[in-house]
């Protein structure tokens, strides 16, 4: 069978988002829109994908550093038939049909892609489009074609007649063509248009008089050929895609409570049972295990949960890791680098960041722990505070098994408490403490019967 070669266009600037950013690297559900595009790509198993990026090229580079894509730099901007062609050294020896696929049309479904293969190759054209129906569109070129049907060609919106515009078939903006036609092709297109662009849309025109066999698939649902142009283009998109992931997850035996305002990344992974609460962001490589609770206004990002944690309600997780059968919050921040063990409990107003907390181990309420290893089944009592940063360094502690560390007590990094120490009350601790050990500050407690009334007396001339 013939090869399929892909070519990925990115190089546009974008500039209707009114971005820094290229627009191909704004997110959607939590990835960038071209690798959307790049993820289904690859299901198909191309002989090759070439990426074209121009426009902010290096950060659209590192966007994906984990794999054999073949990166074409197109300096200047041109438009989609010179971006295009910019990738033909890639494909020298190559005879087989290139796919071209825009970097801002994120949910082209495999599916389509294999129909428009089948029906190119069925057909035996030299070039084959998508289109799709959209009324009153506007920004997309418009197919046109005559009485019996056969193509009659293409016309960007900006060059179109009144008639024209008023064509609800658009082209989507992916096509399949046999490599040297349409490197042959390219060569011939020129500028001469509104936007002075060598336009990719202008080889139909040079297919047809060549007398060259055209085809076209028309998309069922026109959502999944819808680009990107707009910030509310963006919006309304990733609304839909929202909808396409939450719905995924209810397939697979998640309760969500209110679907409308749960926020699920499309590479996030969620157990069997688990049941997620209102104004919910799973974030990045989230990963959540079976049977887990999580209440609500829960803000986790590339954070992994085991299986049975109950997450309170208004939690914020970044980079952590959580063990089965925790509970967290309400009002909890673990920030990069914690991990919980099995049945840690962290409660209201707790704080950590780089801990590592072991089985059964508690910090209930009011708590800094950060820079700090707790061994298992310790208590952390409120208001306890690892103080890990003395304004030049930052300093790891270690706790060990079974400590009581009482309430607002301060543990000055670096330190080691061994297994079995008990801290009092308000202790603040500088020294290493061995195992076993009782540790506490030499303070006096004293107490003036009486105080409170002659103070008021004393006072009470003073106020006017
Ligand atoms: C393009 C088509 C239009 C079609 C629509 C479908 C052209 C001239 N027009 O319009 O017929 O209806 O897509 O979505 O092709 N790019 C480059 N280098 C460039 C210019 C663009 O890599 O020099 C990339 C962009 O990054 C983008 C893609 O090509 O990913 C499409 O470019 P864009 O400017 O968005 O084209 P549209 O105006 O949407
Ligand atoms: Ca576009």
């Amino acid at each position: 069978m013939n090869e399929v070669g892909i070519i990925i266009l990115a190089a546009g600037q974008g500039k209707r988002m009114k971005s820094g950013l290229p627009k191909v690297m704004h997110p959607l559900c939590g990835k960038p829109l071209f690798l959307h595009v790049l993820t289904t790509a690859k299901r198909l198993n191309p002989a090759k994908i070439a990426i074209v990026i121009g426009h902010g090229a290096e950060a659209v580079r590192q966007a994906y550093t984990n794999g054999n894509v073949t990166w074409v730099v197109q300096e200047q901007q041109l438009g989609t038939g010179h971006a295009v062609l910019s990738a033909k050294n890639s494909f020298k020896e190559f005879v087989g049909d290139i796919l071209i696929l825009s970097g801002d049309v994120p949910l082209i479904a495999e599916t389509t892609l294999n129909a428009i293969i089948d029906l190119h190759r069925k057909q035996k054209a030299s070039l084959t489009f998508l289109t799709a129906s959209l009324e009153g569109s506007s920004g997309y070129g418009r197919v046109l074609r005559h009485a019996d049907g056969a193509i009659a060609g293409v016309v960007e919106e900006r060059d179109a007649t009144d008639t024209q515009r008023r064509i609800e078939e658009v082209n989507a903006g992916i096509y399949v063509a046999p490599a040297p036609f349409l490197f042959s092709a390219l060569e011939k297109v020129d500028n001469h248009n509104e936007q002075g662009e060598y336009y990719l849309p202008d080889t139909v025109a040079i297919a047809l008089k060549q007398g060259k066999q055209i085809a076209t698939l028309k998309v069922d649902d026109s959502r999944e050929m819808m680009g990107i142009n707009t910030r509310e283009e963006l919006a309304q998109m990733e609304k839909t895609l929202q909808e396409r992931i939450n719905r995924k997850w209810m397939d697979n035996g998640v309760t969500l409570k209110d679907p409308s305002t749960t926020y699920i990344d499309d590479d996030v992974v969620i157990g069997e049972d688990t049941v997620i609460g209102p104004n919910t962001h799973l974030r990045g490589n989230t990963v959540i295990g079976k049977r887990c609770q999580i209440d609500g206004s829960a803000y986790l990002t590339d954070t992994q949960i085991g299986d049975e944690v109950h997450v309170k309600f208004s939690v914020v997780m970044t980079s952590s890791r959580v063990a089965v059968g925790a509970i967290i919050g309400p009002f909890a921040h673990l920030r990069p680098g914690s991990s919980l063990g099995t049945n840690v409990h962290i409660g209201n107003f707790v704080e950590t960041k780089e801990a590592t907390l072991g089985e059964n181990t508690k910090a209930n309420h009011l708590a800094y722990l950060g820079d700090v290893t707790v061994g298992r089944d310790s208590n952390i009592g409120a208001g306890t505070i690892v103080c890990n940063y003395d304004g030049f360094h930052k300093y790891r502690s270690k706790i060990g098994d079974r400590v009581q560390v009482g309430s607002d007590s301060t543990l000055v990094a670096p330190i080691s408490l061994g297994d079995d120490v008990y801290v009092a009350t308000a202790t603040t601790l500088r020294h290493d403490v061995p195992a076993g050990s009782l540790a506490f500050n030499e303070r006096q407690e004293r107490v003036r019967p009486g105080w409170t009334e002659q103070k008021r007396e004393k006072m009470k001339g003073s106020k006017k």
